[in-house]
């Protein structure tokens, strides 16, 4: 049997010390993936560290529990998505959690699960099998203004009327290669497009298949109620800018003692801050991890330190 492919951990080093990992501290890996960055935060923690690790996608989960198998209990792995953090309340309180949000090279290079648009398969993109809509359904079914809004939002696809136009021209489409041809008849792969034609349409289809903004908007709260008091961390890598937006808004609010609408006379919000920012600007990877690794170049990491003691419970 061939290996799984594997898939390089981004920013590691930047996510270690983002965490501030320690030796015995607990931490939580809300998208482990195939346990990359895991595997990092269990070394640096040890001895004593623990890990909780969570994935929306049960295939994931088998690459980390083989990869992690020499932590043995160290390691809790559970399945679900991010939001399902609100429900981890055994494994309280932690002293880090670590978002790597978005698409693993293990779901981009297994064949059958239509993430990529390098092999012709059924079009389907859900990171959970039993997630309720997949990527052919939303080609298939969505109106071409609501197919159009959606390649424009979150593939930032200049031509995104043009290729729904063309998607609802070649309907049914129920393959990869289906797509890639409707598309690649309205976008060419012109000087100034350096990505293949179909990239920003699979990832935005990718992302509205796994509602990937709207879970982590509920995550990130629930995350940062997992903390262990002052001193304990919150890293996120993101690699959209609706992401990176949504992370920057949460840590500015929650590092705000006051979140009145500006230009209120008198602060009535009662909001007190309950992080300090470690990053103050966001972090990019270094020309040299780039250039090693292609798949890295838009990740922006944003990291927030608790400020609150832990109520005894
Ligand atoms: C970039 S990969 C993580 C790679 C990992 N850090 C490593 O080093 O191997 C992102 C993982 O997060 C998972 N994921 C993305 N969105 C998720 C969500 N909303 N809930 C749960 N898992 C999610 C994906 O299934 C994928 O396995």
């Amino acid at each position: 049997m061939s290996a799984a492919p594997a898939h390089e951990p981004v920013m590691l080093r930047q996510a270690i010390e983002g965490l501030a990992v320690r030796p015995g501290g607990r931490y939580v890996d809300a998208t482990i993936g195939a346990g990359g960055h895991a595997r990092a935060i269990l070394e640096a923690s040890g001895p004593g560290g623990r890990l909780l690790g969570i994935d929306a996608d049960p295939q994931a989960l088998t690459a980390a529990a083989e990869r992690l198998r020499d932590f043995g209990d160290a390691v809790v792995l559970a399945h679900g998505n991010i939001e399902a953090l609100c429900e981890e309340r055994r494994f309280l309180p932690v002293d880090g959690v670590l978002f790597d949000l978005g698409v693993s090279s293990l779901q981009l290079d297994t064949p059958g699960r239509g993430f990529s648009f390098q092999r012709d398969e059924p079009l389907d993109m859900r990171m959970d099998p039993a997630g309720e809509l997949s990527a052919a359904e939303i080609v298939n079914g969505y109106a071409e203004p609501e197919l159009a809004k959606l390649i424009w939002e979150y593939g930032e696809e200049r031509r995104s009327r043009a290729i729904a136009r063309a998607v609802m021209a070649r309907r049914p489409i129920l393959t990869t290669g289906d797509l890639v041809s409707a598309i690649e008849q309205v976008v060419g792969r012109g000087r100034r497009r350096q990505i293949h034609p179909a990239t920003l349409t699979f990832q935005a289809l990718r992302i509205a298949v796994n509602q990937e903004i709207e879970s982590l908007v509920v995550a990130l709260p629930a995350a940062r109620d997992l903390l262990d008091g002052a001193g304990s961390r919150l890293v996120v890598i993101a690699f959209h800018s609706l992401e990176d937006r949504a992370v920057k808004q949460y840590f500015r609010r929650e590092a705000s003692d006051c979140i009145c609408p500006p230009r209120t006379p008198l602060c009535t919000c009662g909001h007190s801050a309950t992080v300090r920012l470690v990053t103050r600007r966001v972090r990019r990877p270094s020309a040299a991890e780039v250039e090693r690794n292609p798949r890295a170049r838009s990740a922006r990491m944003r990291v927030a330190e608790s400020i609150v003691e832990r109520e005894a419970a």
